[in-house]
């Protein structure tokens, strides 16, 4: 058997990388049009950070396991085509800011039709919005092989996608479960993951079942972030302090005490998008209310971040201007190098808006990435790229936590304290910090949801 991934990126590297260890006889193509991304996933300095990636992937990198361009050869030689590729959010026309983009699947599919010279099972990876195997099997029963197209949508998250897909709560497959070489195709798939997943965690479903679930399950992870930010604000206003709130509601087994951590909102390049798609799909089968129903989800997000800056502002005594902020970690979360919609943006932007001096340090994000996301020149005299989180600290008046990297946990906050302006400000966005600790060595502080800490 072969397999092709169309698409080098977050999902399509490390969701190949690991078939490929568990399935040492299949041969794993990944293909994407990107030179740059190839040659970096062919380099020792990968483009994605994940941990225990690099370690994967130079096992079975040349054994089983091969990143190219030739996107045509690697489809027409693939027994199963995953399509891994972008789905961002439409910048343009109808739908624009809500509808996905399916520009970069249909050229896919279009490809795929082209290029084979026999049927295929094409497999959906990318969050898709739901109906979009339609397109993709209107586009390949043109040619009268005989494809079938399946949903296997990617539930891994960033951080720690290698341990998602070593050991997944279930892996999903959408199929056409009326005919038989619909069931025939799901079954094959489903082959492929039961070498290392117990058969009862392989969920089968139809198409649009499996489409829909995959906005579903993000739509609900990303209502209980917004759910305890709201609880935040109110906890702030009462002097009740959210995490004490979060164990107590999330010891009840019914809701379960994961994803329960306030924080400055939620980001990465699924949450956002797949509510916005929801809410979309509401709106087009006439279902306003629940349309806005979740959009109030989003809604919530967007007034978490502009809070969080605004409290920084008028903690500052509401003049930020020409102050050096320390922003440690731009991600939007730990442990990945991804910035996708990723809560830092929004923040720096508003303190750049107000001619703050921004002193960055992210532990695996580059400058270039940074001054990309906030629309910065080369030569922007505000913004300032430290190789430690000292030296962004270094005559700050403030440090803004925005990532909760591990490191910054078992720093010397008594060396950082003296190197600072005072008073001394921190702003711990994730409460990861030891705020006792801090409160002991002098410095102010403010949590999430935490109310008046100093
Ligand atoms: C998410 C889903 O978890 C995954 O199943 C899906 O396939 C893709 O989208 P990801 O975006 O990679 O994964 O990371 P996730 O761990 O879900 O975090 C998303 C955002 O929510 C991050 O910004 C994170 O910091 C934030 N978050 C998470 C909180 O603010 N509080 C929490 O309690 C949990
Ligand atoms: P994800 O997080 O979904 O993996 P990424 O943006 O990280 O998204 O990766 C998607 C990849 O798909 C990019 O590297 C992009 O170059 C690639 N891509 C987009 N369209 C095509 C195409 N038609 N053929 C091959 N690769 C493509």
């Amino acid at each position: 058997m072969r397999i092709c991934c169309i698409g080098a990126g977050y999902v399509g590297g490390p969701t190949m990388t690991v078939i490929a260890h568990k399935c040492p006889d299949i041969r794993v193509d990944v293909v994407d049009i990107n030179k740059a991304r190839v040659d970096a996933w062919n380099s020792d300095n990968l483009p994605v950070f994940e941990p225990g990636l690099a370690e994967i992937v130079s096992e079975v990198r040349g054994r089983n396991l091969f990143f190219s361009n030739d996107v045509d050869a690697a489809i027409e030689a693939a027994d199963i085509v995953f399509i891994s590729v972008n789905t961002p959010t439409k910048t343009y026309g109808h739908g624009a800011g809500s509808a996905s983009d399916l520009s970069f699947v249909e050229s896919c599919a279009r490809r795929i039709a082209e290029v084979s010279k026999s049927g295929k099972i094409v497999v959906e990876k990318s969050t898709m919005p739901v109906r979009t195997a339609d397109v993709i099997k209107t586009i390949l029963n043109t040619t009268g092989l005989g494809f079938q197209v399946l949903s296997n949508p990617e539930f891994l998250a960033e951080g720690t996608a290698i341990a998602d897909l070593k050991s997944p709560d279930r892996v999903l497959i959408g199929g056409d479960e009326d005919s038989e070489e619909g069931r025939k195709a799901i079954a094959t798939l489903s082959s492929v993951y039961e070498r290392w997943i117990p058969a009862e965690r392989i969920i089968k479903t139809n198409l649009w079942s499996s489409e829909l679930s995959k906005l579903t399950a993000n739509a609900f992870l990303a209502q209980r972030i917004s759910s305890i930010n709201a609880i935040s604000a109110l906890c702030e206003a009462t002097g009740a302090d959210v995490q004490q709130v979060a164990k107590a509601v999330g010891s009840d087994s019914r809701i379960g005490p994961k994803f329960l951590n306030a924080s400055i909102g939620y980001g990465g390049s699924c949450f956002q998008k797949d509510l916005l798609n929801l809410v979309y799909l509401c709106e087009h089968f006439n279902l306003p209310e629940v349309a806005k129903y979740w959009r109030g989800v989003s809604d919530m997000n967007r007034y978490q971040k502009s809070r969080f800056s605004r409290q920084v502002v008028d903690c500052l005594f509401r003049n930020i201007m020409g102050k050096r902020l320390a922003i440690w970690g731009f991600a939007f979360k730990e442990n990945t190098n991804d910035t996708r919609e990723s809560p830092a943006i929004d923040i720096c932007r508003d303190f750049l808006a107000e001619n703050a001096k921004l002193a960055f340090y992210d532990p695996k994000v580059s400058e270039e990435q940074i001054r990309k996301d906030l629309c910065l020149t080369v030569d922007d005299p505000r913004v300032e790229f430290c190789k430690t989180p000292y030296e962004a600290a270094e005559n700050a008046h403030a440090i803004i936590l925005l990532t909760q990297w591990e490191e910054f946990k078992n720093l010397d906050y008594k060396r950082i304290k003296k190197a600072m302006m005072t008073p001394a400000w921190i702003f711990d966005g994730r409460n990861s910090l030891d705020h006792r600790l801090l409160l002991d060595l002098g410095f102010l502080l403010r949590g999430i949801g935490k109310g008046n800490l100093s």
